[in-house]
């Protein structure tokens, strides 16, 4: 179908030839809106193939949004897609994927009860029969990492692979389909550095065999080693498209929010006030012998590598973990932390690393999620007070930012 009407759509083209010549894919004037919200306006970009195309931008910039229409997951309101000088109206996930588009999304779309040599080809072989040669199916794998230089058990099930695997899974996958277009999605925010390094080799790899690649990544360090070319994005639209050459991360930023980084992050001096948190010879979760101190209106960094145990102190900080010995102090008293509700209860929030799992319920919505952690301070006898509700809302959507229609 979609084929089709790209056909038709080919003779009344929009396109401009200066912009687009020698791209692989290429969107033009794409618009998208949400209800209440302007998600892409008028963007236009042009990749050329064979290159690492960095995309940032804040969030709520439109990144994902333009993924999705590239992927065929979202259609948009105006604009065309050309892909290999064929134009289309929009695509769907079908079309994207004949096309060779592959996306690597951050929530993978993995089966973790299947071995990992399923998961690579699994949906890649449609057509065939369903009595699959294990054996065959093993040794393609095994000569599928080879290629990408990468160890991995193939009959191993993808859920007893770490996450930094299972994103390699990911990407393997998408080099059996034989994709020309890869998208990724932060691709090393779960990885330690050694494995970002076995990443990036990949990356080049791809490239060298003439993928294109759009990466979309919030550590600039990461673009101006891995990325040809960078664009900015900023409320729906398209700020700037530089050579990784051509530009700096001052400027980068500077463009992502609009204004310079001493304006954004302005020098401060504060006086730090007095001791509020304090840890003693904390254990449990896997963390040993922790002692530290927190005065009022300090940032604290927690610094070290995947596995190093920072989540891991931050949820029994929180009570989401037990702990096994030691103690906590906040304001000079000890206290017992047993529950993430006791946890609030004095006072701590926490933003976890896997939101989708642990910090929001996706089927509640923005409003409700947001009130969440005082729900019982905004009820009575079991009601919700809704005016408060929104009141309380209101004033966190305007406070923080939010991108969201509700105010
Ligand atoms: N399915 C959706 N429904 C309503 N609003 C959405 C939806 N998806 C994205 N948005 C809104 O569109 C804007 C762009 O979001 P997104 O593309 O996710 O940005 P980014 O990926 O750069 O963080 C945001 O304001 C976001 O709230
Ligand atoms: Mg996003």
């Amino acid at each position: 179908m979609g084929t089709k009407s790209a056909s038709s759509l080919l003779t009344g083209s929009l396109l401009t030839g200066s912009l687009l010549s020698g791209s692989l894919l290429s969107v033009y004037n794409i618009s998208k809106s949400y209800p209440g919200v302007q998600a892409l306006e008028d963007v236009s970009i042009a990749l050329k193939p064979g290159e690492v195309h960095a995309l940032v931008g804040e969030n709520g910039a439109g990144k994902s949004t333009l993924v999705k229409i590239i992927s065929g997951a979202e259609q948009p309101d105006s604009g065309e897609i050309r892909f290999n000088d064929v134009v289309y109206p929009h695509l769907n996930p079908h079309l994207s994927r004949k096309l060779g588009i592959e996306v690597i999304y951050q929530e993978f779309n993995l089966i973790p009860s299947l071995s990992v040599a399923e998961n690579v080809f699994f949906g890649g072989r449609e057509g065939r029969t369903p009595f699959v040669n294990y054996e065959k199916l093993i040794s393609d794998t095994n000569s599928l990492f080879a290629s990408m230089n990468v160890q991995i058990d193939p009959s191993k099930k993808v859920e007893d692979v770490s996450v930094a695997y299972m994103q390699l899974v990911e990407i393997a996958k998408a080099i059996s389909k034989e994709a020309r277009f890869l998208i990724m999605d932060e691709p090393t925010a779960p990885l330690t550095i050694s494995e970002v390094d076995i990443l990036f080799s990949l990356v080049r790899k791809l490239k060298e065999r003439g993928v294109t690649i759009l990466y979309i990544s919030h550590r600039l360090e990461e673009i101006f080693t891995i990325a040809d070319r960078v664009t900015v994005m900023r409320d729906g639209k398209i700020i700037s498209t530089d050579r990784v050459a051509d530009t700096d991360r001052k400027q980068l930023i500077r463009h992502m929010v609009g204004r310079t980084l001493n304006e954004t992050f302005p020098r401060r001096n504060t006086q730090p006030g007095e001791l509020v948190f304090e840890a003693e010879h904390l254990s449990g979760n896997g963390v040993q012998d922790i002692n530290f101190k927190v005065l009022a209106g300090e940032i604290v960094g927690l610094g070290g590598l995947v596995g190093a145990g920072r989540t891991e102190l931050a949820r029994i900080i929180f009570g989401a973990d037990k702990v096994d010995q030691g103690v906590i102090l906040l304001n000079g008293r000890p206290v017992s932390i047993p529950s993430p509700h006791e946890g609030v209860a004095n006072g701590i929030g926490m933003v976890p690393e896997d939101r989708k799992n642990d910090g929001v319920l996706l089927e509640l919505s923005i409003r409700e999620n947001a009130v969440l952690p005082v729900i019982r301070k905004l009820s009575k006898a079991g009601f919700i007070n809704r005016k408060r509700e929104r009141e309380t809302v209101g004033r966190l959507v305007r406070q923080l930012n939010i991108k969201t229609p509700i105010s």
